[in-house]
């Protein structure tokens, strides 16, 4: 079911909002007029074809990119964010596809790299009580934190890599395909990953292609298509809903019962 962004059943303000948001690179138009909302405690799946604005998006979102035109509200306020360094300090975390970690270090010390020096730096054994807190909290099943993250399957290095982002206590977290390279359990237990970063309150911007993925984890589904926004839908939408309005495919479900509203209409008019 296509649903209306500005009226859902989430009430208070958005933790972070997009209004009109447009990112150009010289002639071309990546993103254009994106509106966005992302709730406490919400997870909302973002869906495009390939190079349809999902990335540039994030990126836009997490800092890396400033928008040509528009703006980014979070938590009500204006922001204008000049680098990464900003969105991590208003509390918006990203974890990106290749994950970034350190294959030969073992898990804690992928958990606190580039903070292990500084006025706030914990000893290896704090290091080690925190990580293992941490990932008791997500239930995250890893063997020893001690294990260097070379042996790890994939799921467990995803889960690494959102621990490692919830370190700073984000208020919203992005994840790029979490679940691309994973085997059916593994995927199982990231999507369950979400669902306890969701339960502890925080908004989750999840983009995926998998719409099985989508479905078992968002509360709203944004479609993105040639860098416009193309409709936000419920997870019980069908797939014909779903991948018309990635595709644009005229002939879907969607468009036919617009067509058969529009009738309606005239046929009462007449
Ligand atoms: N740094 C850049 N310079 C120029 N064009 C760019 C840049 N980054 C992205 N684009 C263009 O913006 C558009 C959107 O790309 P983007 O990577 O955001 O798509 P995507 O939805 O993430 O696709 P995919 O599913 O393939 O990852 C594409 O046409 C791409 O070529
Ligand atoms: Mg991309």
């Amino acid at each position: 079911m296509s649903v209306n962004q500005k009226n859902h059943t989430n009430k208070g303000t958005p933790l972070l909002s997009l209004q009109k948001v447009c990112k150009q690179f010289g002639a071309v138009s990546a993103l254009t007029d994106i509106d966005l909302d992302v709730y406490p405690g919400e997870v909302v799946a973002l869906v495009g074809d390939n190079g349809a604005g999902k990335s540039t998006l994030i990126k836009t979102i997490a800092g890396a990119h400033r928008p040509t035109s528009g703006q980014i509200f979070f938590e009500g306020k204006p922001v204008s964010m000049e680098g990464p360094s900003d969105a991590i300090d208003l509390g918006i975390a990203t974890v990106f596809q290749d994950l970034a970690l350190c294959e030969n270090l073992d898990v804690v010390s992928n958990l606190f790299l580039g903070q292990e020096s500084g006025p706030f730096a914990l000893d290896e054994t704090e290091m080690e009580v925190r990580s293992w807190t941490l990932l008791n909290e997500l239930a995250a099943r890893i063997p020893s934190v001690r294990d260097v993250v070379a042996s790890l399957s994939g799921g467990q290095r995803q889960t690494v890599a959102i621990a490692r982002s919830l370190l700073a206590n984000p208020k919203i977290i992005m994840l790029d395909e979490p679940t691309a390279a994973l085997g059916v359990a593994q995927t199982a237990e990231v999507l369950n990953l979400i669902d306890r970063v969701k339960a502890k309150g925080l908004g989750v911007i999840l983009i995926s292609h998998n719409m099985q993925d989508v479905r078992a984890v968002a509360d709203r589904v944004v479609v993105l298509r040639l860098g416009k926004n193309n409709g936000v839908f419920t997870p019980d939408s069908s797939n014909e809903e779903l991948i018309g309005a990635i595709t644009g495919a005229s002939d879907n479900s969607v468009t036919r019962r617009e067509q058969r509203l529009k009738s309606a209409d005239s046929a009462c008019e007449v």
